[in-house]
């Protein structure tokens, strides 16, 4: 697998509590909470609605398109960074933690918004980004400034005459070195990601107390939480051990679970989190189950709860099985099946549209499979995380010239080629595949010029299928991708067995359907998916003849399990 799509993969809320175990129907161990019942909404701000013309997506735009998010019955929202940024990595470098990028608004904008969507019921989760800032925020133009500067340890310099520090990789980097020298002091700064995003010390008390400061300043504003970004990279063992050859093909082993993570987030918890009612989810959940476990055990009071990219690298392939995607799924279930909880998803910024990584975006099979792939985030157990455009079954643009890529990875890894003559062709043919810049091109709102995104020029271009897919036509049509998502979600709000209800793989070696049962409370739901484009047929000791339907894929359901290609199907037993 190559680094670039290894990295593809990485890219890693209380209230009322009930005596009843979710899991099992014994006694409480994980309790209910609002951000297990939520539905996520992912929303991608440089890309959902622009409201000046000036081509970029803003506050203002998504404003203005709340009801419509509010139609889709989702109950949070989680939004890309829209912190101040330079864009070297389109926010993911923050340079003002406490300001809004002028691209997208003001604070003024930012305050209405929030207030818009509590009055909607929608809560807002942001992104805390906090592995490293900007090389352009004043934390690092002080410390590079001087090596007495006071702000010397709030990144992680090696001095030159200590020779050559030890060999780090970098995802962004062209040369993938992680460490780059700095002329002003003879140092080198650390940076896992681009040059412009250095590397912040967590072991700095004083560092620690400021992004909790930042991260009150939010919360105080009335935000519902936060997505941690990169959140498994930011403790580092800063003796520096010289890793093995090729350790960057297993990059989470070596920067994943630093030394003291679990104390700077019991610390976090303690001086943050605990004061207020909010969702935490880190991006990452280490490389085993316990590292997982230790991330989200709500004994340790550290976070609610982790992304895993094992699926995701299951999807990398490109024929992938669905017996290991089947497998990945069932074994996080079954860890957190007593304790602890995951989000679901198939989508989201930093991977190729959902329908193209894991359907079939073909005109044949594109709305069918987007529908059964909306079918299982909303019927598994764990958080279902949504990413915008998804409802309408968005797929890859697929663009043939490095000139239309705006993603400092795609980018960066073709100048790296082209630096050492490699294969570009080959490149920009997997990138179709495997780019971020698949998953951010602008929402398709209509047929208007630019699908209604913008009356400018679109910073990224627009999907070319929007006159057929877009949201305008969709409403319009009852059995559309889009409106199919919205009896999906409200399916799952109404239904609390597909939140807490115990998951149980059924015909476990079939290579085309993926079914299993959730059980909670009394009533047991059987879900069958048909992941190919091809009939297929399932085994179990299930007689659906009694069975009630509750939905399906198709204008009339299978009856009897014999499914048709991409068929997704949701019984009451
Ligand atoms: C993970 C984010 O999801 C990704 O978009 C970003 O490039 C890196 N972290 C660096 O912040």
């Amino acid at each position: 697998m190559s680094k670039f799509i290894l990295f593809s993969t990485l890219i890693i809320l209380t209230s009322c509590s009930s005596r009843q175990n979710a899991a099992t129907g014994s006694s409480d161990t994980t309790g209910r909470k609002w951000w297990k019942e939520a539905v996520v909404y992912q929303l991608y701000p440089r890309s959902f609605k622009d409201s000046d013309g000036d081509g970029i997506g803003d506050l203002k735009g998504i404003i203005s398109k709340l009801d419509y998010i509010s139609s889709l019955g989702v109950d949070v929202v989680w939004l890309n960074p829209i912190y101040s940024s330079p864009n070297d990595d389109n926010g993911y470098d923050i340079s003002d933690y406490r300001n809004i990028m002028k691209d997208f608004g003001t604070m003024a904008d930012f305050d209405t918004l929030l207030l818009e969507m509590h009055k909607r019921k929608i809560r807002l989760v942001m992104d805390l980004v906090v592995n490293h800032s900007s090389d352009e925020h004043l934390w690092f133009q002080q410390s590079r400034s001087s090596r007495t500067s006071p702000y010397r340890n709030y990144y992680h310099w090696w001095n030159g005459e200590r020779g050559v520090p030890t060999p780090r990789w970098s995802f962004f980097d062209i040369n993938s070195d992680a460490w780059k020298y700095d002329s002003l002091t003879k140092a080198y700064y650390l940076h896992y990601f681009s040059r412009k995003q250095p590397d912040l010390n967590w072991e700095n008390p004083q560092l620690r107390r400021e992004v909790y400061d930042i991260m009150k300043f939010w919360l105080d504003k009335g935000i519902d939480g936060f997505r941690m970004d990169a959140f498994q990279f930011v403790a580092k063992d800063t003796s520096w051990p010289v890793f093995p050859k090729g350790y960057e093909s297993n990059i989470i082993k070596y920067y994943g679970m630093g030394p003291h993570l679990h104390e700077y987030l019991q610390e976090m918890n303690r001086e943050v989190i605990s004061k207020y009612d909010v969702m935490t989810v880190a991006e990452g959940a280490g490389s085993t189950l316990k590292d997982a476990m230790d991330l989200v055990d709500p004994a340790r009071h550290e976070l609610n709860m982790a992304y895993h990219f094992e699926g995701m690298d299951v999807g990398n392939q490109p024929n992938y099985s669905l017996l290991d995607f089947k497998k990945v799924y069932s074994k996080w279930d079954s860890a957190m099946a007593e304790k602890g909880w995951v989000s679901i998803f198939l989508g989201n910024h930093d991977q190729p549209r959902m329908v193209s990584h894991w359907g079939d975006d073909s005109p044949a099979f594109r709305e069918l499979s987007s529908k059964m792939l909306t079918t299982f985030v909303l019927t598994m157990r764990g958080t279902p995380y949504c990413y915008y455009g998804d409802e309408l079954g968005m797929s890859n643009i697929r663009f043939d010239r490095i000139g239309d890529y705006r993603d400092i990875a795609t980018i960066n890894r073709f100048k790296h080629l082209v630096g050492e003559g490699g294969d570009t062709t080959a490149f920009l043919e997997e990138q179709k595949r495997t780019s971020r810049d698949n998953g951010r091109t602008p929402f398709q709102w209509d047929n208007a010029p630019n699908a209604g995104f913008t009356t400018g020029t679109p910073w990224i271009r627009v999907h070319p299928d929007y006159p057929a897919v877009n949201a305008a036509a969709q409403e319009k049509d009852p059995g559309s991708v889009l409106n199919y998502f919205r009896k999906m979600v409200r399916l799952r709000k109404d239904n609390q067995v597909l939140v807490y209800g115990k998951y149980t793989l059924l015909d476990k070696y079939n290579p085309d359907v993926y079914a299993y049962t959730r059980e909670w409370d009394g009533r047991r739901l059987l879900v069958l998916l048909n992941f190919k484009g091809t009939t297929a047929s399932v085994k179990t000791d299930i007689d659906l003849g009694k069975a009630k339907i509750l939905l399906g894929n198709y204008p009339a359901p299978s009856g009897d399990g014999n499914l048709r290609p991409y068929e997704a199907v949701i019984y009451e037993l």
